[in-house]
Formats: structure tokens, sequence, C-alpha cells
């Protein structure tokens, strides 16, 4: 029996890569759900698909929601790997990393055990070394200045710009000092940092430059790909990740050959091409055959996954551009945002406000995140350091002030509404409206 076609939501993927009998081709590379949807990991009837957006818990990432578009692609390449039954070092390491490579646009990529693991060895690499000093941005992931202390170097921190939360180039100046080996900006929630100045400092005072690219594979910064301009750049492939693993991962991109054999042998004991023969201390630090085979799956949907989540990052912007006390993300001219996290600012109240606005979110079933509650130089990590509030103000009012949203790729337009709505209510009560 013909049932009027009625629209929940679209999304400009390919058909065949959904599971869902009920959905069709509307337009060009449009996708239109009708009669059934694909909410979530299951194929539901269209009516109760709607009850369920307005009412099911919102969650920061719904990776079963993908995986129900992946399944079949996932498995037959884990299949492979077990039947090949090698696990370590072989085929899908090595595809992964040309094809990441290439995707980047860097003439090498390295695969290893985590995105912290890329960092300590790519800052290896670079000489830093007990005693030396790299600076940091105060208000990142804490993976960044660990990696720089567990190689017995010292972080040092510096402030951020208040409008893309990334690392403010003067401020890395000011903290030059005889000893600073190398500095390390991150690309964070998906924004490339301002990396011209930072290149030109780094020529100008001899400093090595690694780029912590977790948060911003695909990233664009003035025409070049995030994880490029320096001299490596890191990837973790973390699940979280905008390209995530079914467990720990991570990636180094340089276009030096010196570098990329220097990494592979410090990833492995430093060892060369006779893996008996050690030439310097190194590493255990591999990608292993199922995380890049489950990798190189998810790598061919990346670029339609990053759309996915600048579309949403549209949608909300639109839709709170006249909330009051709310500030959305800026992003910066000639950059590419692949918005790994949607981080807003919720201002006029301290950490108190911020809060209770999760809080009233939360009660509407909707989930939300502070990324980062505690800016680096306030950790307990690193108190030894002897950093007191104030130092870094810029970085310690942003740990009051941010909050992320939902953005995985799945999320559909009226899951963003209805997250919006609960937003402006929730600060609406805030303000006693
Ligand atoms: C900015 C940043 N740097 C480094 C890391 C470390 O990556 P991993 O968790 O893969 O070790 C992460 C992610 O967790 C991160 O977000």
């Amino acid at each position: 029996m013909h049932q009027p076609a009625q629209e929940i939501g679209r999304r400009q993927v390919k058909p065949q890569e959904w599971n869902s009998p009920g959905a069709a081709l509307a337009g060009p590379g449009e996708f239109v759900f009708r009669r059934e949807c694909v909410y979530s990991f299951a194929t539901v009837p269209m009516a109760d698909a709607k009850a369920k957006i307005a009412s099911d818990p919102i969650p920061m990432l719904d990776l079963r929601a993908q995986y129900a578009t992946l399944r079949e692609e996932i498995r037959a390449a884990l299949d492979e790997v077990l039947e090949a039954q090698q696990f370590i070092l072989g085929p899908q390491g090595k595809a992964l990393e040309d094809e990441l490579s290439r995707f980047c646009g860097a003439r090498f990529a390295v695969g290893v055990a985590s995105g912290t693991d890329a960092l300590i060895l790519a800052l290896h690499a670079a000489g830093v070394r007990p005693g030396d000093e790299v600076i940091v941005p105060a208000f990142t992931y804490v993976a960044t200045a660990d990696a720089v202390s567990l190689l017995g170097a010292k972080p040092v921190f510096a402030d951020i710009l208040p409008g893309t939360f990334n690392i403010d180039p003067q401020q890395i100046e000011k903290h030059v000092t005889p000893r600073t080996k190398a500095t390390v900006p991150v690309h964070l929630f998906g924004q490339a940092a301002d990396m011209d100045p930072v290149l030109a400092l780094a020529a100008r005072r001899g400093l090595h430059v690694i780029e912590d690219n977790a948060q911003a594979i695909g990233a664009n910064y003035r025409g070049r790909t995030t994880g490029t301009m320096g001299e490596t750049g890191t990837l973790s492939f973390f699940p979280t990740k905008n390209l995530g693993g079914y467990g720990d991962g991570g990636m180094i991109l340089t276009n030096s050959p010196d570098l990329e054999r220097r990494l592979r042998s410090l990833r492995f004991h430093g060892t060369g091409a006779n893996r008996y023969i050690s030439d310097e201390q190194g590493w255990n630090s591999r990608l292993d055959e199922l995380q890049a085979a489950v990798l190189r799956v998810k790598l061919r949907h990346l670029q339609k996954w990053n759309a996915a989540r600048q579309e949403h990052a549209a949608r909300y912007n639109a839709l709170l551009k006249n909330v009051p006390g709310l500030t959305t993300p800026s992003v910066a001219a000639s950059c590419e945002h692949v918005f790994h996290q949607y981080t807003m600012r919720i201002s006029g109240g301290g950490a108190a406000r911020r809060d209770a606005v999760q809080k009233k979110l939360a009660a509407r079933g909707i989930a939300s995140t502070v990324y980062y509650p505690i800016p680096l130089h306030l950790q307990p990590m690193f108190a030894a350091l002897g950093h007191k509030a104030g130092d870094f103000p810029h970085a310690e009012r942003a740990a009051t002030e941010v909050l992320s949203l939902p953005i995985y790729p799945e999320l559909l337009p009226a899951q963003i509404e209805r997250v919006a709505e609960a937003l402006a209510a929730a600060l609406r009560e805030e303000s006693g409206g």
C-alpha cells in the first residue's frame, strides 16, 4: 500500500550507506527518510521515530548509530585481518599510512599506538631531552603537556586567543628562553591554530614545531591541511575522534624522509631493517592491523562526516545566534573548522552559571561536556611548576565558560533543534526569565 512520503530529516549521504528500507534518494546526493527512519542504531517506523527524537536522550556521541551504517564494511575488513593472521606491521597499517598521508597532504605517515605516543615520539625525534623547555597552550587536553614531561622536559604554558581557544603566537614569543627547544600548537576542537606567526617565530628563534592535530583531522589553514605545516603533525584515533578506531591508535605526519625513517625506528625499539639490532633506545608503539583495518573503512567516510559536522554547526549557529548569554564558536578567516567539538561560551556568571545550564540540559535529556574544566597550569599534575590562578587569564576564563554540545555526524536536524530550544530555555530560566 502506498504511504504518503513524510520527511523527517535530510543528510548529504549516499543511500547505500544506510540500512533503511524506508529511505529514498530525494535529489542530488540528498537522502530523505520516509516512512521508516534510521534512528540511532535501529530502523524504526516513522511514527515511532518522531516520538523518539522528541523524547529520547541525546548523547554527546552515538557510535552505535555510526556502526549501523558501517557494519558490513567493518566486518569484512576485520575478517580480512583475521584470515591473514598478521596483527602487527602488516599490509593494513601500510595501506592506512599511504591513504592518510594522501588525505592530509603529507609525504609520510607513521602509525603508532596512540595520539600521546605520537607526540612523545615526534618530540623525541625533534631532539627534546630532559631539561629542555617546550611551549604548549595552557588550555588543551592534558596529553599535550604530559607528552613533554614524560620525556623529562618542562612544559612551558602560553595563554590562548579567546576567539578560537588556540595558542596565542605572541604569548609563545614571550616565553622563549635559551632552553626552549620546541613548541606544540594544538588545533583545538577542530580548528587550526594561527600557524603563520607560529612558523615565522619558530624559524626566527630556531624552534621545532610539532602540531598536535589530534582533534582536527581534515581541517584547513589558509590552503594547508593541519598536521602538515610543522616538521611533524600528530593524530589520535581515540574512538571519539572525527576518525576514531575501536581502541587506541595514533599517527605522525611529516614531509621529511629522515624523520620518517627515525620515527619508524623509534616505534620499534630503535631498530632498522634488522629487527634484532637496536641503534638507540626506542619504544614499542605500533598501530595494530585490526585498528588499521577499521580506520581504513572509516577514512572512506571521513570527508562526508566532517561535512555533516560543519552542517550541524551552521544549523546550531543559526538557531542560537540571537540567544542572549552565549557565544557560538568563531571560525578564523581562511580556515576550515571540522568541529570535533561545537564549543560555546556561556558568559555572565562564571562556572556556576555554565554548570547550572548544563544541569538544565541534562534534565531535558541532553548531554553536554565541559572541555576543559581546569587549565593545564592549574592541574595537580603540574603543581611543581608553581603556577597560580591569574597566570593565564584567557585559559582560566575559557575553563569557566565553555560548554560543548553534541555534534556527531548522525545527529538529525530535529535533534539539533531540540538541543537549541532546550539551551535557550535553560538560559532564560537562569536569567530568571
Ligand atoms: C589535543 C589532544 N592531544 C593529544 C591527545 C592524545 O591522544 P590519545 O588519547 O590517542 O593518546 C588527545 C586525545 O585524547 C587530544 O585531544
